[in-house]
């Protein structure tokens, strides 16, 4: 068979065509650029959240993903979601620092079109497309019926408890009170001691408020604090007393490497799992921008972590040290 130019050029024509509808999908993939504003990288809870967001990020291609650490400061994180309106982002992932001061400039974003999504801490009002994290209100319910257990089960349960709160400004240090207090409010034995103290989530506050309420209170049973530092620190105040074996800790949060680590080792009673939102956060956020429909509301599961437990959870981590 002879080629003439002619046909020589049509085939150059139907390769090109060919080629041109072959590779075209994989060039115009539509990419999307997303916003994410994390309110601190200082608890260890925060670096796995930030770690597995990323990850999750990694394994699609069409993310352009903008990371920003507020560093616990409110108007550092309304700059970032003021940055993002900006630059028209395809959408917003972010987890509020606190919830009156962010609801404004999440609204706004909201209403300027950008699908806005809410990750672990919530706002004042629901003007935003979606949350996603754990029902706080439920882990401390759970964690109040383990402390009426502890102190002698319903209806006999006896003890001062403390509290130590997590930043009052925001909805999971509310909610975590209030399902406490809810179930231990109903024992007539059970007194909550202690002044009302806000510890910002922080190890080093749960040490300096515990040191206190140490001092002020020759009785302690148990302390409830909001999440795994300040528990942590907590039990260090009262271990620098030796009161330690005295008092039972719980916290909240679960996290392999630091709560279920320190109830392995008998520091914490119980902490309870909340699960860190980015991964949940990316896989919703594409479905969005993909032209699915998501739920307002995704709520993560939780579980008690206590003695029975946490051993298997290490293991199942290769979080067990086997070096002794
Ligand atoms: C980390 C953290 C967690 C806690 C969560 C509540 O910054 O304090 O320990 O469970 O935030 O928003």
């Amino acid at each position: 068979m002879k080629f003439t130019l002619f046909s020589l050029k049509i085939l150059t024509v139907v390769l090109t065509a060919i080629g041109f509808f072959y590779v075209t999908p994989a060039y115009c993939e539509q990419q999307f650029t997303i916003g994410f504003s994390q309110a601190t990288t200082t608890e260890p809870w925060r670096l796995l959240f930030n770690d597995l967001l990323r990850k999750e990020a990694r394994k699609h291609k069409e993310i352009n993903l903008l990371m920003r650490n507020a560093q616990d400061d409110v108007s550092m994180q309304i700059g970032h979601i003021e940055e993002f309106i900006q630059r028209r982002v395809d959408a917003i992932l972010v987890s509020p620092k606190v919830s009156k001061a962010m609801t404004p400039i999440i609204n706004q974003a909201f209403n300027n079109g950008i699908p806005t999504i809410i990750l672990d801490r919530g706002l004042d009002n629901d003007r935003y497309t979606q949350f996603i994290g754990g029902d706080n209100f439920f882990i401390g319910q759970e964690a109040g019926r383990f402390a009426v257990k502890h102190l002698g089960g319903e209806g006999k349960a006896k003890g001062n408890i403390v509290e130590i709160w997590g930043g009052m400004a925001s909805t999971p240090a509310r909610d975590r009170h209030n399902g406490f207090f809810q179930v231990v409010s109903k024992e007539p034995g059970i007194k909550i001691v202690g002044k009302l103290k806000d510890g910002d989530w922080k190890q080093d506050k749960g040490y300096l408020i515990m040191s206190q309420f140490l001092v002020d209170h020759p009785q302690i049973d148990l302390v409830y604090a909001h999440n795994d530092p300040m528990a942590y620190g907590a039990y260090l105040a009262a271990k620098d007393v030796k009161r330690e074996n005295k008092i039972a800790f719980i916290g909240i949060d679960g996290i392999p490497a630091e709560g279920v680590r320190w109830v392995d080792q008998g520091f914490l009673d119980a902490t309870f799992l909340y699960m860190t939102p980015g991964a949940e956060g990316i896989r919703q956020v594409l479905r969005l921008l993909k032209g699915n429909p998501v739920p307002k509301h995704v709520i993560l599961p939780s579980m008690m972590i206590d003695k029975t437990n946490s051993h298997e959870i290490l293991k199942q981590h290769g979080l067990l040290d086997t070096s002794g």
